[in-house]
């Protein structure tokens, strides 16, 4: 039996997403075979699809995708926490640099986890690495208490609209940066929202907040932008820094400023840090935990992830100029036909 894969051929454009037809992959010992339902696009399929120079970026043809969800379409021996024919979900981590876009896929049955009946794909998919990182950040790295004052910068992306599912659970305070056109989805997910593009969002917290705040949420990144982030931190309060999406502006000589900078400000001696955020894939046990505590949550409908938009998974390449061109908000997914 054959089936489709979208395959990187050439670093560049939306373009350069092909869709190849092939053999079924077999699961090897320890793995599990997935037929993909969902699979997330996420800012960094982009920077490895733009350019080699990345670190980490496979040899062409690749395949990107770091998130998915299916059904269990065959198991490989010593396989016993999956059962065949069981909705899951989970990263890509083993396979380096991805792997999702794809209508089958082997995983370690390690990085799948069941997901509860009734969920959509679509949605499930949302938990796995945007939700996981969200609530890296938040209960981790940043161990948000309730009533604490958070400012989430990208507040209507992916994991911004996630970090504001998590907070309004956690009952703090949040303000979220966003264009115009995302105003009234971050007032509806519990944040007031400032416009990035039209106001100075370290003088508007300061007039909301008076001291400022405990937590700042960066996945933009840029030296000025953390500077200008810290600055709004109150006594005792995290920078959280996890993400380069400035890159897309300013391409990928923004990372070593940004490393610098956070650098820099860890060493401050005056009462706020700078905490690194741990990789996702280091600790499997907190992962899977978390990762069925998050399901359990969306199945429960205490959160609802934003779709952005869906795409068939042959649509990859349009999906990508979507990305590229901005005016979206939460996550936008490829799917399979069931
Ligand atoms: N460390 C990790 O484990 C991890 C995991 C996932 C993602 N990330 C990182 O996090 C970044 C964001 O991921 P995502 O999936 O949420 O991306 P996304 O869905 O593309 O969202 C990015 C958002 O950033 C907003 N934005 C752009 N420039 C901004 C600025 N100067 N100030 C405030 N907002 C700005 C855009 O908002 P508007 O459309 O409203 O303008 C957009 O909604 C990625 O680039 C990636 O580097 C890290």
């Amino acid at each position: 039996m054959k089936h489709h894969r979208v395959v990187v051929t050439q670093h560049g454009g939306p373009d350069v997403l092909q869709v190849v037809e092939e053999d079924l992959p077999e699961p090897q010992a320890g793995e599990v075979r997935v037929k993909v339902l969902a699979a997330g696009i996420s800012g960094y399929d982009l920077m490895f699809r733009r350019s080699g120079s990345l670190p980490g970026t496979p040899s062409v043809p690749f395949t990107l995708g770091e998130d998915v969800a299916g059904v269990v379409d065959k198991l490989g021996e010593e396989v016993s926490t999956v059962e065949l024919g069981q909705m899951v979900a989970g990263a890509t981590f083993s396979l380096g640099a991805g792997g999702g876009y794809t209508e089958f896929i082997c995983l370690p049955a390690s990085e799948l986890v069941p997901v509860p009946s009734g969920v959509d794909p679509a949605e499930a998919v949302c938990m796995v690495v945007n939700y996981l990182t969200a609530h890296m950040a938040m209960h981790r790295t940043s161990k948000n208490r309730s009533g604490e004052r958070i400012l989430v910068h990208g507040a209507a992306g992916g994991v911004g609209t996630a970090l504001l599912g998590l907070g309004k659970l956690a009952e703090l305070k949040m303000y979220g940066t966003a264009s115009k056109y995302n105003h009234e989805l971050v007032s509806a997910l519990g944040a007031t929202p400032i416009d990035y593009r039209t106001e100075d969002f370290v003088e508007r917290i300061r007039g909301l907040t008076g001291d400022g705040v405990d937590a700042v949420f960066d996945p933009i990144g840029g030296a000025r932008q953390l500077w200008r982030s810290y600055q709004v931190l109150r006594k005792g309060g995290r920078l959280v820094w996890f993400g380069v999406a400035a890159t897309k502006k300013e391409g990928l000589r923004v990372i070593p400023f940004t490393l610098l900078m956070r650098t820099l400000l860890a060493l401050i001696p005056d009462g706020k840090s700078a905490p690194l955020t741990p990789d996702l894939d280091k600790d499997n046990a907190w992962y899977r935990e978390t990762l069925t505590e998050l399901l359990d949550l969306l199945a429960a409908g205490s959160i609802k992830p934003v779709v952005a938009e869906r795409f068939p998974l042959a649509e990859a390449a349009r999906a990508h100029e979507l990305l590229e061109r901005g005016g979206y908000a939460g996550k936008v997914v490829l799917v399979t036909s069931a």
